[in-house]
C-alpha cells in the first residue's frame, strides 16, 4: 500500500485546547489594559507562546521589561494549565481518534507537530500519546510556525520526504508552515480564514468516506 506521512497539530486539530489558549490570552491581556477580538486571535493560533505575547504587546502598542515579558509567559502558562486540569477524553476533537486508530490499522505513519511545550503531558492525560509514532513539539524547535520546521523535522524522524507528506491544521500560521514545506495542508475550521490550505472541513466527521485513501493518491496542488 502507498503511504504517506500523516502530521497532526495538536491544539485545535486533536484536541479542543485553542479556546483555553484564547481565554488565557485574553485575560492577560487584559491585565495590560489591551483588548482582542476572536478575529486578532486567528494571528495567536499555531504561534509559539513568546510570539503570542510580542504580537499581543505589538497590538497594544505596550513594551515590557525583560523580567515583566517573562513573568507574563509564566503567568499566561500557569493559567492555561490550570484550564488543563479539566481536560478529558471528552475534549478529544470528533472523528480524531477514530482517524488516528484508521491510520494505524492502515500502518500508516503518523507524527505531531505542534508549537506547544505542553503537548507530551497532554497527549499522555487524554491516553493517546502512544499512537504517535514521532512527537515534535515546542521544546525541539527553533523557528516558529509559519515557518516549515516542525514539520520538516516530524516527516524527516518519520524517514518521509515533504512531498510524501500531510499536514492537519487549524491556524493560518500551521497551514503556511505547511505549504511553505511543499506537503499537502488539510484545514480543520472555517474555509475563510483557511484558504490557503490545499483542503479544509469543520471536522474530520465531516471529511468524505475513504477519505485516508484518497489523500494516499492526492499530490501536492
Ligand atoms: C499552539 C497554539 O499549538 O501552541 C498556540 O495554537 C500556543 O496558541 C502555542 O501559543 C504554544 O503553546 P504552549 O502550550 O507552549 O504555550
Ligand atoms: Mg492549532
Amino acid at each position: 500500500m502507498n503511504k504517506k506521512a500523516f502530521i497532526f497539530d495538536l491544539d485545535g486539530v486533536v484536541v479542543d485546547t485553542a479556546k483555553f489558549h484564547f481565554v488565557a490570552w485574553q485575560r492577560l491581556a487584559a491585565g495590560i489594559g489591551i483588548d482582542f477580538t476572536h478575529e486578532e486571535n486567528e494571528q495567536l493560533k499555531g504561534v509559539s507562546r513568546v510570539d503570542s505575547l510580542k504580537k499581543i504587546l505589538q497590538w497594544g502598542n505596550k513594551t515590557l521589561s525583560p523580567e515583566e515579558f517573562e513573568k507574563k509567559l509564566v503567568q499566561k502558562n500557569t493559567e492555561y494549565l490550570t484550564m488543563v486540569e479539566s481536560l478529558t477524553v471528552a475534549d478529544i476533537l470528533p472523528g480524531v481518534h477514530d482517524f488516528l486508530l484508521q491510520l494505524k490499522e492502515l500502518e500508516q505513519p503518523i507524527a505531531l507537530g505542534s508549537a506547544s511545550k505542553n503537548a507530551r503531558p497532554i497527549l499522555k492525560k487524554l491516553g493517546i500519546y502512544d499512537l504517535f509514532d514521532v512527537i515534535v513539539d515546542g521544546t525541539n524547535v527553533t523557528k516558529a510556525k509559519p515557518d516549515p520546521e516542525v514539520f520538516l523535522n516530524a516527516c524527516d524522524q518519520l524517514g518521509y520526504v515533504a512531498s510524501q507528506s500531510i499536514v492537519f491544521e487549524d491556524s493560518v500560521a500551521g497551514v503556511q508552515a505547511a505549504n511553505a514545506a511543499s506537503m499537502i495542508s488539510i484545514g480543520l475550521g472555517d474555509p475563510k480564514i483557511l484558504h490557503e490550505a490545499d483542503e479544509v472541513f469543520d471536522a474530520f466527521t465531516s471529511m468524505p468516506e475513504n477519505y485516508i485513501h484518497s489523500l494516499l493518491k492526492k499530490h501536492k496542488s
